[in-house]
Protein backbone atom coordinates (compact mmCIF):
# COMPACT_ATOMS: atom_id res chain seq x y z
CA UNK A 1 0.00 0.00 0.00
CA UNK A 2 2.62 2.50 1.00
CA UNK A 3 4.63 1.71 -2.24
CA UNK A 4 1.53 2.49 -4.35
CA UNK A 5 1.07 5.66 -2.92
CA UNK A 6 4.37 6.60 -3.52
CA UNK A 7 4.53 5.37 -7.08
CA UNK A 8 1.59 7.69 -7.58
CA UNK A 9 3.46 10.73 -5.68
CA UNK A 10 6.52 9.85 -8.26
CA UNK A 11 3.61 10.06 -11.24
CA UNK A 12 2.44 13.08 -10.14
CA UNK A 13 5.30 14.79 -9.75
CA UNK A 14 6.61 13.59 -13.21
CA UNK A 15 3.04 15.22 -14.57
CA UNK A 16 3.82 18.26 -12.53
CA UNK A 17 7.20 18.58 -13.99
CA UNK A 18 6.33 18.03 -17.44
CA UNK A 19 3.31 20.08 -17.36
CA UNK A 20 5.57 22.89 -15.49
CA UNK A 21 5.70 26.16 -17.48
CA UNK A 22 8.60 26.20 -19.90
CA UNK A 23 10.06 28.83 -22.33
CA UNK A 24 11.89 26.95 -25.32
CA UNK A 25 14.42 28.44 -27.08
CA UNK A 26 17.15 26.95 -29.35
CA UNK A 27 20.73 27.03 -30.67
CA UNK A 28 21.12 29.17 -33.94
CA UNK A 29 23.67 28.88 -36.83
CA UNK A 30 23.60 30.94 -39.63
CA UNK A 31 26.02 31.90 -42.22
CA UNK A 32 26.86 35.37 -43.02
CA UNK A 33 24.69 37.38 -44.71
CA UNK A 34 21.76 34.70 -44.40
CA UNK A 35 18.75 34.83 -42.12
CA UNK A 36 18.71 33.62 -38.63
CA UNK A 37 15.31 32.60 -37.00
CA UNK A 38 15.94 33.39 -33.09
CA UNK A 39 13.16 30.47 -32.19
CA UNK A 40 11.06 31.03 -28.54
CA UNK A 41 7.98 29.99 -27.46
CA UNK A 42 6.51 29.86 -23.69
CA UNK A 43 4.37 26.50 -23.31
CA UNK A 44 2.07 24.71 -20.58
CA UNK A 45 0.81 27.98 -19.10
CA UNK A 46 -2.52 29.30 -18.44
CA UNK A 47 -1.51 32.77 -17.07
CA UNK A 48 -1.98 36.00 -18.87
CA UNK A 49 1.11 37.50 -21.49
CA UNK A 50 1.45 40.90 -21.07
CA UNK A 51 4.79 41.16 -22.87
CA UNK A 52 7.38 39.47 -24.78
CA UNK A 53 10.86 41.32 -24.62
CA UNK A 54 14.20 40.22 -25.90
CA UNK A 55 17.77 41.21 -24.71
CA UNK A 56 21.24 40.60 -26.36
CA UNK A 57 24.91 40.52 -25.64
CA UNK A 58 26.82 40.51 -29.18
CA UNK A 59 30.30 41.24 -30.36
CA UNK A 60 28.72 44.59 -31.69
CA UNK A 61 27.19 45.18 -28.10
CA UNK A 62 29.21 43.08 -25.46
CA UNK A 63 27.11 44.50 -22.59
CA UNK A 64 23.69 42.69 -21.99
CA UNK A 65 20.84 45.27 -23.53
CA UNK A 66 16.91 45.35 -24.30
CA UNK A 67 16.96 46.27 -28.00
CA UNK A 68 12.87 44.60 -28.86
CA UNK A 69 9.87 44.83 -26.53
CA UNK A 70 6.20 43.08 -28.31
CA UNK A 71 2.95 44.32 -26.48
CA UNK A 72 -0.26 42.95 -27.50
CA UNK A 73 -1.35 46.43 -28.08
CA UNK A 74 1.31 48.07 -29.81
CA UNK A 75 3.21 45.30 -31.31
CA UNK A 76 6.85 45.25 -31.92
CA UNK A 77 9.04 48.12 -30.75
CA UNK A 78 12.70 48.63 -30.67
CA UNK A 79 15.02 50.50 -28.00
CA UNK A 80 18.04 51.90 -28.58
CA UNK A 81 17.61 52.58 -32.51
CA UNK A 82 16.00 50.68 -35.11
CA UNK A 83 17.74 47.53 -36.53
CA UNK A 84 15.05 46.18 -39.25
CA UNK A 85 16.90 43.36 -40.14
CA UNK A 86 14.65 42.16 -37.22
CA UNK A 87 11.11 40.90 -37.80
CA UNK A 88 8.78 39.21 -35.40
CA UNK A 89 7.65 36.21 -37.03
CA UNK A 90 6.18 34.71 -33.61
CA UNK A 91 2.44 35.24 -32.69
CA UNK A 92 1.50 37.12 -29.72
CA UNK A 93 -1.67 34.87 -28.96
CA UNK A 94 0.16 31.64 -29.39
CA UNK A 95 2.58 32.77 -26.56
CA UNK A 96 5.27 32.63 -29.62
CA UNK A 97 7.63 35.38 -29.24
CA UNK A 98 10.31 33.77 -32.60
CA UNK A 99 12.76 36.76 -34.06
CA UNK A 100 13.90 36.38 -37.42
CA UNK A 101 17.75 38.56 -38.37
CA UNK A 102 18.17 38.96 -41.57
CA UNK A 103 21.86 40.01 -43.34
CA UNK A 104 23.22 38.07 -40.41
CA UNK A 105 26.86 39.92 -40.11
CA UNK A 106 29.72 38.70 -37.71
CA UNK A 107 28.79 41.57 -34.94
CA UNK A 108 25.38 40.07 -34.08
CA UNK A 109 26.93 36.97 -33.09
CA UNK A 110 26.25 36.42 -29.35
CA UNK A 111 23.30 35.45 -26.98
CA UNK A 112 19.74 36.42 -27.29
CA UNK A 113 17.90 36.32 -24.26
CA UNK A 114 14.01 35.99 -24.99
CA UNK A 115 11.57 36.80 -21.74
CA UNK A 116 8.08 35.89 -21.29
CA UNK A 117 6.46 38.78 -18.72
CA UNK A 118 3.12 37.08 -17.14
CA UNK A 119 0.67 37.62 -15.18
CA UNK A 120 0.93 36.32 -12.06
CA UNK A 121 4.17 34.83 -11.83
CA UNK A 122 6.50 37.63 -13.66
CA UNK A 123 9.42 36.47 -15.98
CA UNK A 124 10.45 33.43 -17.43
CA UNK A 125 13.08 33.50 -20.17
CA UNK A 126 15.88 30.97 -21.67
CA UNK A 127 19.15 31.97 -23.97
CA UNK A 128 19.15 31.47 -27.39
CA UNK A 129 23.05 31.15 -29.10
CA UNK A 130 23.71 32.89 -31.89
CA UNK A 131 26.46 31.31 -34.29
CA UNK A 132 27.27 32.84 -37.19
CA UNK A 133 29.84 31.55 -39.77
CA UNK A 134 32.01 33.45 -42.42
CA UNK A 135 32.80 31.76 -45.49
CA UNK A 136 36.44 32.68 -46.56
CA UNK A 137 37.18 34.93 -49.37
CA UNK A 138 39.54 32.93 -51.50
CA UNK A 139 42.47 33.83 -53.76
CA UNK A 140 45.34 32.16 -55.85
CA UNK A 141 48.69 33.90 -56.61
CA UNK A 142 51.46 32.19 -58.58
CA UNK A 143 54.60 32.70 -59.49
CA UNK A 144 56.61 31.58 -62.74
CA UNK A 145 60.09 30.46 -61.77
CA UNK A 146 62.75 29.61 -63.81
CA UNK A 147 64.52 26.63 -63.92
CA UNK A 148 67.00 25.51 -61.46
CA UNK A 149 67.97 23.36 -58.67
CA UNK A 150 66.77 25.85 -55.24
CA UNK A 151 63.20 25.66 -54.12
CA UNK A 152 60.71 28.49 -54.65
CA UNK A 153 57.23 28.96 -54.71
CA UNK A 154 55.02 27.83 -57.00
CA UNK A 155 51.79 29.00 -55.66
CA UNK A 156 49.88 30.72 -52.85
CA UNK A 157 46.43 29.91 -52.31
CA UNK A 158 45.05 31.98 -49.41
CA UNK A 159 41.48 31.32 -47.85
CA UNK A 160 40.96 34.77 -45.83
CA UNK A 161 38.75 35.90 -43.00
CA UNK A 162 36.58 32.56 -42.60
CA UNK A 163 35.00 31.37 -39.12
CA UNK A 164 35.61 28.72 -38.41
CA UNK A 165 39.09 28.55 -40.36
CA UNK A 166 39.29 27.10 -43.50
CA UNK A 167 40.89 24.26 -44.92
CA UNK A 168 43.33 24.56 -47.72
CA UNK A 169 44.47 21.98 -49.28
CA UNK A 170 46.59 20.90 -52.83
CA UNK A 171 46.07 18.18 -55.04
CA UNK A 172 49.15 17.41 -56.08
CA UNK A 173 48.59 13.84 -58.07
CA UNK A 174 51.27 12.33 -58.99
CA UNK A 175 53.74 14.76 -58.38
CA UNK A 176 54.18 13.33 -55.01
CA UNK A 177 57.33 14.53 -52.89
CA UNK A 178 58.64 16.53 -56.30
CA UNK A 179 56.31 19.54 -54.12
CA UNK A 180 55.63 20.28 -50.71
CA UNK A 181 53.06 22.24 -49.17
CA UNK A 182 53.43 25.03 -46.13
CA UNK A 183 50.36 26.63 -44.54
CA UNK A 184 49.83 29.22 -41.85
CA UNK A 185 46.61 29.98 -40.36
CA UNK A 186 46.87 34.01 -38.86
CA UNK A 187 43.76 34.56 -36.38
CA UNK A 188 42.35 37.91 -35.76
CA UNK A 189 40.50 39.13 -33.00
CA UNK A 190 37.16 38.91 -34.60
CA UNK A 191 37.58 35.13 -34.36
CA UNK A 192 38.34 35.18 -38.38
CA UNK A 193 41.24 33.34 -39.61
CA UNK A 194 43.38 33.41 -42.59
CA UNK A 195 44.87 30.77 -43.94
CA UNK A 196 47.42 30.95 -46.44
CA UNK A 197 49.02 27.44 -47.99
CA UNK A 198 52.06 27.96 -50.40
CA UNK A 199 53.25 25.18 -52.86
CA UNK A 200 57.00 24.87 -52.58
CA UNK A 201 59.03 22.90 -54.69
CA UNK A 202 62.36 22.56 -56.99
CA UNK A 203 61.16 24.28 -60.35
CA UNK A 204 62.32 21.46 -63.15
CA UNK A 205 60.81 21.17 -66.51
CA UNK A 206 59.54 17.53 -65.91
CA UNK A 207 57.12 19.52 -62.95
CA UNK A 208 56.24 22.21 -65.74
CA UNK A 209 52.65 22.50 -67.15
CA UNK A 210 51.39 19.87 -64.10
CA UNK A 211 48.02 20.41 -62.66
CA UNK A 212 47.85 21.30 -58.84
CA UNK A 213 44.46 22.66 -58.45
CA UNK A 214 43.93 24.27 -54.51
CA UNK A 215 40.63 23.41 -52.84
CA UNK A 216 39.44 25.33 -50.03
CA UNK A 217 36.84 23.41 -47.69
CA UNK A 218 34.91 25.32 -44.73
CA UNK A 219 31.54 24.76 -42.77
CA UNK A 220 30.58 28.27 -44.10
CA UNK A 221 30.28 26.88 -47.95
CA UNK A 222 27.82 25.03 -48.60
CA UNK A 223 30.75 22.83 -51.28
CA UNK A 224 34.28 22.56 -51.51
CA UNK A 225 36.06 25.62 -53.86
CA UNK A 226 38.67 24.55 -56.52
CA UNK A 227 41.21 27.30 -57.85
CA UNK A 228 42.40 25.67 -60.97
CA UNK A 229 46.34 26.11 -61.28
CA UNK A 230 48.95 24.90 -63.58
CA UNK A 231 52.80 24.92 -62.69
CA UNK A 232 54.69 27.00 -65.03
CA UNK A 233 58.45 26.68 -64.98
CA UNK A 234 60.63 28.48 -67.56
CA UNK A 235 63.60 26.96 -69.16
CA UNK A 236 65.21 27.59 -72.69
CA UNK A 237 64.65 25.28 -75.74
CA UNK A 238 65.14 21.52 -75.47
CA UNK A 239 64.91 18.60 -77.29
CA UNK A 240 65.04 20.69 -80.96
CA UNK A 241 64.29 18.12 -83.34
CA UNK A 242 63.43 18.62 -87.16
CA UNK A 243 60.89 16.43 -88.78
CA UNK A 244 59.68 15.56 -91.96
CA UNK A 245 55.89 16.83 -92.56
CA UNK A 246 55.81 16.04 -96.01
CA UNK A 247 57.56 15.87 -99.10
CA UNK A 248 59.31 19.05 -99.39
CA UNK A 249 58.56 20.11 -96.02
CA UNK A 250 60.79 19.67 -92.70
CA UNK A 251 59.50 21.41 -89.06
CA UNK A 252 61.41 22.06 -86.12
CA UNK A 253 60.25 21.02 -83.07
CA UNK A 254 61.59 22.39 -79.47
CA UNK A 255 60.43 22.03 -75.80
CA UNK A 256 60.62 25.24 -73.92
CA UNK A 257 58.57 27.55 -71.58
CA UNK A 258 57.68 30.01 -73.49
CA UNK A 259 57.54 28.75 -76.83
CA UNK A 260 60.15 28.97 -78.81
CA UNK A 261 60.72 31.06 -81.67
CA UNK A 262 62.56 29.33 -84.69
CA UNK A 263 65.37 30.30 -87.24
CA UNK A 264 66.43 28.52 -90.36
CA UNK A 265 69.56 28.75 -91.37
CA UNK A 266 71.85 27.06 -94.20
CA UNK A 267 75.88 26.83 -93.18
CA UNK A 268 78.08 28.93 -95.12
CA UNK A 269 75.60 30.04 -97.46
CA UNK A 270 72.57 32.18 -97.22
CA UNK A 271 68.98 30.38 -97.82
CA UNK A 272 68.02 31.08 -101.79
CA UNK A 273 64.81 32.62 -101.67
CA UNK A 274 64.08 31.33 -105.08
CA UNK A 275 64.24 27.36 -103.82
CA UNK A 276 63.04 27.71 -100.29
CA UNK A 277 60.58 29.37 -98.27
CA UNK A 278 60.38 29.85 -94.39
CA UNK A 279 57.07 30.07 -92.39
CA UNK A 280 58.03 30.39 -88.97
CA UNK A 281 59.61 26.78 -87.66
CA UNK A 282 58.62 25.43 -91.46
CA UNK A 283 61.03 24.82 -94.30
CA UNK A 284 59.79 24.33 -97.66
CA UNK A 285 61.74 23.28 -100.43
CA UNK A 286 59.96 24.64 -103.73
CA UNK A 287 62.39 22.60 -105.99
CA UNK A 288 64.68 20.24 -105.70
CA UNK A 289 68.20 21.22 -107.31
CA UNK A 290 71.60 20.02 -106.80
CA UNK A 291 72.51 23.68 -105.26
CA UNK A 292 70.66 23.25 -102.38
CA UNK A 293 72.95 20.50 -100.63
CA UNK A 294 74.79 21.28 -97.59
CA UNK A 295 73.51 21.66 -94.02
CA UNK A 296 70.83 23.28 -92.31
CA UNK A 297 70.24 24.63 -89.01
CA UNK A 298 66.94 25.36 -87.17
CA UNK A 299 68.01 27.57 -84.06
CA UNK A 300 65.13 27.55 -81.43
CA UNK A 301 65.17 30.69 -79.30
CA UNK A 302 63.55 32.38 -76.53
CA UNK A 303 64.39 35.04 -73.56
CA UNK A 304 66.18 31.81 -71.08
CA UNK A 305 68.53 30.64 -74.10
CA UNK A 306 69.17 28.74 -77.32
CA UNK A 307 69.61 25.64 -78.89
CA UNK A 308 69.65 23.76 -82.54
CA UNK A 309 69.29 20.85 -84.64
CA UNK A 310 71.33 20.14 -87.87
CA UNK A 311 69.83 18.81 -90.88
CA UNK A 312 71.64 17.44 -94.16
CA UNK A 313 70.44 17.96 -97.38
CA UNK A 314 71.73 15.75 -100.36
CA UNK A 315 69.54 15.94 -103.20
CA UNK A 316 70.14 12.90 -105.55
CA UNK A 317 69.29 13.15 -109.16
CA UNK A 318 67.85 10.60 -111.20
CA UNK A 319 67.27 11.04 -114.82
CA UNK A 320 64.04 10.77 -115.83
CA UNK A 321 64.26 8.57 -118.64
CA UNK A 322 65.49 5.67 -116.66
CA UNK A 323 63.08 5.64 -113.86
CA UNK A 324 60.36 3.33 -115.38
CA UNK A 325 63.10 1.26 -116.94
CA UNK A 326 64.58 0.65 -113.20
CA UNK A 327 60.90 -0.55 -112.27
CA UNK A 328 60.25 -3.03 -114.81
CA UNK A 329 63.98 -4.38 -114.09
CA UNK A 330 63.43 -4.37 -110.19
CA UNK A 331 59.62 -6.49 -111.42
CA UNK A 332 61.20 -8.99 -113.77
CA UNK A 333 63.91 -10.08 -111.32
CA UNK A 334 61.40 -10.66 -108.27
CA UNK A 335 58.94 -12.66 -110.81
CA UNK A 336 62.05 -14.80 -112.08
CA UNK A 337 63.60 -15.19 -108.27
CA UNK A 338 59.88 -16.42 -107.29
CA UNK A 339 59.42 -18.85 -110.16
CA UNK A 340 62.87 -20.17 -108.82
CA UNK A 341 61.64 -20.83 -105.78
CA UNK A 342 58.88 -22.44 -106.29
CA UNK A 343 60.74 -24.92 -108.77
CA UNK A 344 62.98 -25.57 -106.21
CA UNK A 345 60.21 -26.24 -103.28
CA UNK A 346 58.73 -28.45 -105.59
CA UNK A 347 61.68 -30.47 -106.35
CA UNK A 348 61.39 -31.88 -102.59
CA UNK A 349 65.23 -30.71 -102.15
CA UNK A 350 63.90 -27.86 -99.75
CA UNK A 351 62.61 -30.59 -98.00
CA UNK A 352 65.71 -32.62 -97.44
CA UNK A 353 67.60 -29.91 -96.76
CA UNK A 354 64.97 -28.88 -93.51
CA UNK A 355 65.47 -32.59 -92.25
CA UNK A 356 69.19 -31.90 -92.80
CA UNK A 357 68.61 -28.87 -90.87
CA UNK A 358 67.02 -30.66 -88.07
CA UNK A 359 69.43 -33.00 -87.82
CA UNK A 360 72.08 -30.79 -86.73
CA UNK A 361 69.81 -29.09 -84.21
CA UNK A 362 70.17 -30.45 -80.97
CA UNK A 363 67.18 -30.91 -79.15
CA UNK A 364 64.42 -31.81 -81.47
CA UNK A 365 61.33 -32.59 -79.79
CA UNK A 366 58.51 -35.43 -80.02
CA UNK A 367 55.95 -32.96 -81.39
CA UNK A 368 57.53 -31.73 -84.03
CA UNK A 369 55.57 -32.15 -86.83
CA UNK A 370 56.87 -32.07 -90.85
CA UNK A 371 55.11 -28.94 -91.16
CA UNK A 372 56.42 -27.33 -87.99
CA UNK A 373 59.99 -28.19 -89.81
CA UNK A 374 59.89 -25.20 -92.24
CA UNK A 375 59.92 -22.98 -89.55
CA UNK A 376 63.63 -22.68 -90.13
CA UNK A 377 64.07 -22.60 -93.58
CA UNK A 378 62.33 -18.85 -93.04
CA UNK A 379 65.25 -18.17 -90.52
CA UNK A 380 68.03 -19.49 -93.14
CA UNK A 381 66.50 -17.09 -95.53
C1 LIG B 1 25.40 25.54 -30.49
O1 LIG B 1 25.80 24.89 -31.69
C2 LIG B 1 27.15 25.11 -32.03
C3 LIG B 1 27.41 24.49 -33.36
O2 LIG B 1 26.35 23.75 -33.81
C4 LIG B 1 28.05 24.56 -30.93
O3 LIG B 1 29.39 24.79 -31.26
C5 LIG B 1 27.72 25.24 -29.63
O4 LIG B 1 28.47 24.66 -28.59
C6 LIG B 1 26.25 25.11 -29.32
N1 LIG B 1 25.98 25.93 -28.18
C7 LIG B 1 25.18 25.54 -27.21
C8 LIG B 1 25.02 26.47 -26.09
O5 LIG B 1 24.59 24.47 -27.24
C1 LIG C 1 19.72 43.05 -46.83
O1 LIG C 1 20.72 43.17 -47.86
C2 LIG C 1 20.17 43.37 -49.13
C3 LIG C 1 21.32 43.33 -50.12
O2 LIG C 1 22.49 43.83 -49.59
C4 LIG C 1 19.43 44.68 -49.17
O3 LIG C 1 18.89 44.89 -50.45
C5 LIG C 1 18.33 44.65 -48.15
O4 LIG C 1 17.68 45.90 -48.09
C6 LIG C 1 18.87 44.30 -46.78
N1 LIG C 1 17.76 44.09 -45.88
C7 LIG C 1 17.67 44.69 -44.70
C8 LIG C 1 16.45 44.39 -43.92
O5 LIG C 1 18.53 45.45 -44.30
C1 LIG D 1 6.46 29.99 -33.70
O1 LIG D 1 6.61 30.82 -34.84
C2 LIG D 1 7.54 30.36 -35.79
C3 LIG D 1 7.69 31.40 -36.87
O2 LIG D 1 6.46 31.79 -37.40
C4 LIG D 1 7.07 29.05 -36.33
O3 LIG D 1 7.98 28.55 -37.27
C5 LIG D 1 6.91 28.05 -35.20
O4 LIG D 1 6.39 26.84 -35.69
C6 LIG D 1 5.99 28.62 -34.12
N1 LIG D 1 6.02 27.70 -33.00
C7 LIG D 1 4.90 27.17 -32.49
C8 LIG D 1 5.08 26.20 -31.38
O5 LIG D 1 3.82 27.45 -32.94
C1 LIG E 1 37.69 40.45 -39.05
O1 LIG E 1 38.93 41.10 -38.87
C2 LIG E 1 39.76 41.10 -40.02
C3 LIG E 1 41.10 41.70 -39.64
O2 LIG E 1 40.94 42.83 -38.86
C4 LIG E 1 39.07 41.89 -41.12
O3 LIG E 1 39.87 41.93 -42.29
C5 LIG E 1 37.74 41.20 -41.44
O4 LIG E 1 37.03 41.94 -42.42
C6 LIG E 1 36.89 41.07 -40.20
N1 LIG E 1 35.78 40.20 -40.56
C7 LIG E 1 34.53 40.50 -40.29
C8 LIG E 1 33.51 39.55 -40.77
O5 LIG E 1 34.21 41.50 -39.67
C1 LIG F 1 50.10 21.24 -70.90
O1 LIG F 1 49.12 20.34 -70.46
C2 LIG F 1 47.92 20.39 -71.21
C3 LIG F 1 46.92 19.48 -70.55
O2 LIG F 1 47.50 18.39 -69.95
C4 LIG F 1 48.22 19.99 -72.66
O3 LIG F 1 47.03 20.07 -73.41
C5 LIG F 1 49.24 20.96 -73.21
O4 LIG F 1 49.59 20.58 -74.53
C6 LIG F 1 50.47 20.99 -72.35
N1 LIG F 1 51.35 22.05 -72.81
C7 LIG F 1 52.65 21.89 -72.92
C8 LIG F 1 53.41 23.08 -73.38
O5 LIG F 1 53.21 20.84 -72.64
C1 LIG G 1 59.41 35.61 -80.72
O1 LIG G 1 58.57 36.13 -81.75
C2 LIG G 1 57.56 37.00 -81.29
C3 LIG G 1 56.67 37.36 -82.44
O2 LIG G 1 57.37 37.48 -83.61
C4 LIG G 1 58.20 38.20 -80.64
O3 LIG G 1 57.21 39.07 -80.14
C5 LIG G 1 59.09 37.74 -79.50
O4 LIG G 1 59.75 38.83 -78.93
C6 LIG G 1 60.11 36.73 -79.99
N1 LIG G 1 60.81 36.21 -78.86
C7 LIG G 1 62.13 36.06 -78.83
C8 LIG G 1 62.71 35.50 -77.58
O5 LIG G 1 62.81 36.33 -79.77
Amino acid sequence: MAHTILLLLLLFHQVREIKALQVIGGNTTVVQDGKAVLPCILIETQESLTQISWQRKTREKPRNNNFYTILPTTGPQFFNGEDKRFTFIGDFKGNNGTLLLSNVTLMDEGIYTCIFTLFPSGSHKTEIPLNVLVPPVTSLESNTPTVGDDEVSFATCTAAVSRPPAEVKWITGTLGEKVRVTTSPTQYANGTTTTVSSLVGVPTIEINNQSVPCVVTSAALSEEKTLPFTIQVHFPPVEVNIVKTSPNTFECEAKANPPANFTWRRSGESLSQSSVRVDGAKLHFLSWTPDLNGLYECEARNQHGKNNHKLYIEVVVVKGCCVAGWILFGLLLSLIVMWGFYKFYKSGLLQRMVESVRGHQSVPTSSNSPAHALGPVEVQD
